[in-house]
């Protein structure tokens, strides 16, 4: 594929599979097809590592952060579960958010905690919302430790950020589907990844 960025025609020329559209460059769907390549292009530079919340590596486009916060906001749950600690910034971002509203609690499963990492996050000045379980997301007895944190009728928010794969992502929406409450999210992140496969650095399942 081929974008032509013509800033003094104020066009944008995209060239693909043998056949040519031209689009007002500030029109919605050229916005959408330069973002699209610039999330690529990012991606691949593993931009999305060079963030921090208060302190904590945080692996996500601050974008994403604040669409989330306005879920959260929305929502007020009682509890956030979610899937993909890594250094825990983005626990400690949800941590902060729901410190500010007074009120929710947060599960984070990783498969590995890094001892380092577990240490940071427990020293954490937000950590006193934060509840960490270490397993796999997917195996049945992890799934069932988080679900013992939370109380029937709970408002619960799940956010899945672990192993990106198809096969892994469509396991936890069936492990985590139930606990989501009726008006509240189950978010699969990075649903990006269909488009990043053909990238130097992706892989394609
Ligand atoms: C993208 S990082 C999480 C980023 C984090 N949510 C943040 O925003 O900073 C993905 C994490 O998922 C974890 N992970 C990978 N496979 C997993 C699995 N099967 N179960 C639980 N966690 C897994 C990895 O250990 C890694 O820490």
């Amino acid at each position: 594929m081929k974008l032509i960025i013509d800033t003094e025609t104020a066009m944008l020329t995209i060239e693909e599979e043998g056949r040519q559209r031209r689009l007002n460059l500030y029109s919605d769907e050229a916005f959408e097809a330069i973002s699209r390549q610039w999330v690529r292009v990012g991606w691949n530079q593993k931009y999305q590592y060079t963030f921090a919340w208060m302190g904590r590596p945080v692996i996500q486009l601050p974008e994403d952060l604040i669409r989330v916060q306005e879920v959260v906001y929305r929502i007020r749950p009682d509890v956030i579960v979610e899937t993909g600690i890594a250094h825990g910034g983005s626990l400690i971002f949800y941590s902060a958010v729901c410190k500010a509203i007074g009120k929710g609690r947060i599960i984070g499963v990783d498969v590995e905690i890094r001892p380092q990492n577990r240490a940071a996050i427990e020293a954490h000045e937000l950590f006193d919302r934060i509840t960490l379980v270490e397993g796999n997301s997917t195996d049945p007895e992890t799934v069932s430790r988080v679900k013992a944190q939370i109380a029937p009728g709970q408002t619960v928010l799940v956010i899945l950020d672990s192993n990106h794969s198809r096969d892994h992502v469509l396991q936890e929406l069936k492990s985590y589907a139930g606990l989501v409450s009726i008006g509240s999210y189950i978010v699969a992140t990075d649903g990006i990844m269909l488009d990043l496969y053909d990238l130097p650095r992706g892989k394609k399942n």
